[in-house]
């Protein structure tokens, strides 16, 4: 089984969405017949789509631009599964992740050809049907909301493309993690992520309390606001970047 995973954090394997990632690989990794290709974008893509539709009349189905798109696009239509992993900006996927699925619309060069008079929508031909999607987000604020117009985007994007959505996975209070705030329960998240990765390659999908799991809160908003608003403080008053905050130094108990 061939699973591709592109990860659009500028911050690749060192960020959020690479630490779940992780946890994720390494139960996908419990079954034997797995490869996975892992991409990072920002390693790879730089350019954006210029629009010049050379991929819908002159290459039809490839992009003219030269880096590194046609290759991922040749190992993304030979997996079997690919993950969209991203970190959540300013309420949406970033705009690596954006630029990446403007690129990948070029598989939509047939002519539109249905329309669906119940939905009040137009479809083009996908002849080539890309692999079913999973869509793995992190993000630092409270609960599920931040992630609507991200999730509401992706299944308006991949019903464009007809693929089919496997799981919808969104990881808020995600730098939290960085902190002992409930170490049992961090862990157990954590764990939930290689048991949905092991799911997934076991059983073509991801069980309903795995998922909720893997989304659930670790503190109440407002302990979130509290030591969001003191971190920031800390980090602004005496310039600290907030990779190198020091715990020890300002755990929350002594602020409060
Ligand atoms: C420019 C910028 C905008 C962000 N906007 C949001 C946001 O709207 N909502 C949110 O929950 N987190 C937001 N975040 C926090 C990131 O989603 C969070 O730090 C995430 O863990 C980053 O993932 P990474 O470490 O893999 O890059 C933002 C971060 C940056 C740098």
């Amino acid at each position: 089984m061939k699973i591709t995973i592109i990860n659009s954090s500028p911050k690749g394997k060192n960020g959020k969405t690479g630490l779940f990632l992780d946890y994720f690989m390494r139960g996908m990794q419990s079954a034997s017949d797995v490869s996975i290709n892992y991409i990072f974008l920002s390693e790879i893509i730089n350019k954006t789509c210029n629009g010049c539709f050379a991929c819908w009349y002159q290459n039809i189905g490839s992009c003219i631009i030269k880096d590194d798109f046609n290759a991922i696009y040749q190992k993304i239509i030979n997996s079997n599964y690919v993950l969209y992993a991203s970190p959540l900006y300013a309420l949406m996927f970033n705009g690596a992740m954006k630029s990446f699925l403007d690129r990948l619309s070029m598989i939509t060069h047939e002519p539109y050809k249905e329309y669906d008079k119940a939905t009040k929508k137009t479809y083009k031909t996908i002849n080539l049907k890309l692999p079913p999607a999973i869509i793995f987000m992190v993000g630092n604020m409270v609960g599920q909301s931040p992630f609507k117009i991200s999730s509401y985007y992706f299944k308006e994007f991949f019903l464009l493309l007809k693929v089919d959505i496997i799981a919808e996975i969104y990881r808020p209070e995600s730098e939290f993690f960085q902190l002992p705030i409930n170490l049992k329960l961090q862990e157990e998240i954590l764990n939930s992520y290689t048991q949905g990765g092991s799911e997934l390659v076991t059983n073509g999908f991801i069980s309903k309390n795995i998922i909720a799991k893997m989304t659930e809160d670790i503190v109440e908003p407002n302990v979130f606001i509290n030591g969001h608003n003191i971190f920031w403080k800390i980090c602004q008053k005496f310039k600290i970047h907030p990779k190198n905050f020091d715990f020890e130094k300002y755990s929350f108990m002594k602020l409060n």
